[in-house]
C-alpha cells in the first residue's frame, strides 16, 4: 500500500488554480473517509481546504476523535506524529510533504536527552527528583522518554498547567526543547528567574555547576523557534512610539525581553480568540508567524480593527510552508487511487508511552 501509483513529479508543476479545482473533487470523492487537519501557520492555499484549523492542543484532541480512515495533516512532522499515535490503529496518519519538520523540534534528541538524564544522575536521582516535560513540538521518542519517566507533554495552550501538575509531583522539571516557553510559563507562575537555568546541552552537565542545579526548580533546554526568535523588544518599542494605543500579543515561544512587553501572550488559537473577540477599532501587534497575522488582519479589518506584524522582516516558518497545494493534491489523489503515500507511523515501543504522555495532558 505504500508504493507511489502516482508520482510527485506529475504534480510539482501545476499551478495553484488547478490544484484547487482538483483538491475540491479530491474531498468531494473521498467524503468522511479523509479528514484534513490544517495548523494555523498554513499557507491560504493550503489552509482554506481544512476541515479542522487549530493550535497544537485542538488539533490533537481533533486526531484523537477523528472517525475518518485518513487524517491527513497539514502541519508540521511532529503533529502528524501525534495524531498516528492518538488515533485509533485502522486509521492512517499522513504528512504531504515528509520535509516539513520543525527546526525547534530538532534541538532535542533522545540520545542527548537521555546523556542528560544519566549526568543529572551524579547528583540525586532524577525519577525522584524531576519531572521531564516535552513541548509537544518534539519528536514521539522523547515524549516516550517522559512517558518511561513519570513525565508528560505540554502545548502552549497548557504549559502551566502541565508544569504545576509537574511541581505537584517532583521538585524540579526538565522542559525541553523550548527554553523560552518554559522561561515565560515558569516567570506567569512567580518562578524567580534565577531559579529557571538554561541547560545548555552541548556542554557537560548542562555547562552548570552542581550548586546551580541544586538551586534550580526548572532546567531549561537550551532550544528556541528560529521563526519567533526574530521578534525583537524594539520592534515594539518603535511601534508604540507611532501607535501608543496598540495592544501587543504574543506566542510564548518570542524571548522573555519580548514577552515582558506584551499585554497578552498565548497559543495560536488564543491569538486569534482574543483579536476576534476585541472590540472594534482597536490596533493590535501580533509576534507570531506570519500566514496567520496576514489572514486574521483581513478577517478582522471590517470591524475596523488593525492588525500588524511584530517583526519589519518577514518571517515565516519555512518548514510550515513547505506544505503546497501540490503536496496536498498529490497526496488525495493516491488516496482516491487506493494507495497511501507519506504515511507518518510512529513504532510501537514508542507509541505506547507517548501515548502514555499525550493522555497525561489531555487529562490535565
Ligand atoms: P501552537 O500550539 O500555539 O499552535 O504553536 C505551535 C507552534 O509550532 C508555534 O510555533
Ligand atoms: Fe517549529 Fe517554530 Fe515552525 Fe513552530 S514556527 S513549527 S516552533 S519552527
Amino acid at each position: 500500500m505504500t508504493a507511489s501509483l502516482l508520482p510527485f513529479e506529475d504534480y510539482a508543476l501545476l499551478d495553484d488554480a488547478d490544484c484547487e479545482a482538483r483538491i475540491k473533487t479530491a474531498k468531494a470523492h473521498l467524503g468522511e473517509r479523509c479528514v484534513i487537519l490544517g495548523h494555523h501557520y498554513q499557507r491560504d492555499e493550503v489552509f482554506r481546504h481544512a476541515d479542522y484549523s487549530g493550535d497544537s492542543l485542538k488539533l490533537s484532541r481533533q486526531a484523537a476523535q477523528s472517525a475518518a480512515e485518513y487524517i491527513v495533516f497539514c502541519g508540521v512532522h511532529f503533529m502528524a506524529e501525534v495524531a498516528d499515535i492518538l488515533s485509533r490503529p485502522d486509521q492512517i496518519a499522513i504528512l504531504p510533504d515528509l520535509a516539513a519538520g520543525c527546526s525547534m523540534a530538532d534541538m532535542a534528541n533522545r540520545g542527548a536527552v537521555e546523556r542528560s538524564w544519566q549526568e543529572l544522575s551524579r547528583l540525586f536521582d532524577p525519577d525522584e527528583t524531576i519531572t521531564p516535560v516535552t513541548y509537544i513540538n518534539s519528536a514521539a521518542d522523547l515524549k516516550a522518554f517522559c512517558g518511561r519517566h513519570g513525565g508528560i507533554v505540554c502545548t502552549s495552550s497548557n504549559a502551566r498547567n502541565i508544569l504545576e501538575w509537574s511541581f505537584a509531583r517532583r521538585e524540579k522539571v526538565l522542559f525541553f526543547p523550548d527554553q523560552h516557553l518554559g522561561r515565560n510559563t515558569g516567570h506567569a507562575m512567580g518562578i524567580p528567574l534565577d531559579e529557571m537555568v538554561t541547560w545548555d546541552f552541548t556542554q557537560p552537565m548542562g555547562g552548570l555547576t552542581g550548586a546551580e542545579i541544586a538551586r534550580a526548580k526548572i532546567l531549561l533546554w537550551k532550544g528556541f523557534c528560529s521563526v519567533h526568535q526574530m521578534f525583537q523588544p524594539q520592534h515594539i518599542d518603535r511601534f508604540l512610539q507611532q501607535y501608543p494605543d496598540t495592544r501587543v500579543i504574543v506566542h510564548p515561544e518570542c524571548s522573555f525581553e519580548v514577552c515582558r512587553k506584551a499585554d497578552y501572550i498565548g497559543s495560536t488559537e488564543y491569538i486569534l480568540r482574543t483579536v476576534r473577540e476585541a472590540p472594534p477599532n482597536t490596533r493590535w501587534l501580533v509576534g507570531t508567524e506570519l500566514n496567520l497575522v496576514n489572514r486574521l488582519a483581513e478577517d478582522v479589518r471590517a470591524d475596523g480593527k488593525h492588525v500588524h506584524f511584530l517583526s519589519p522582516t518577514i518571517c515565516m516558518c519555512s518548514t510550515m510552508f513547505r506544505t503546497d497545494p501540490q503536496h496536498l493534491l498529490w497526496v488525495l489523489d493516491n488516496l482516491m487511487a487506493g494507495q497511501v503515500v507519506n504515511r507518518i507511523r510512529v513504532p510501537e515501543e514508542d507509541a505506547v508511552p507517548a501515548r502514555l504522555t499525550l493522555e497525561r495532558m489531555l487529562a490535565v
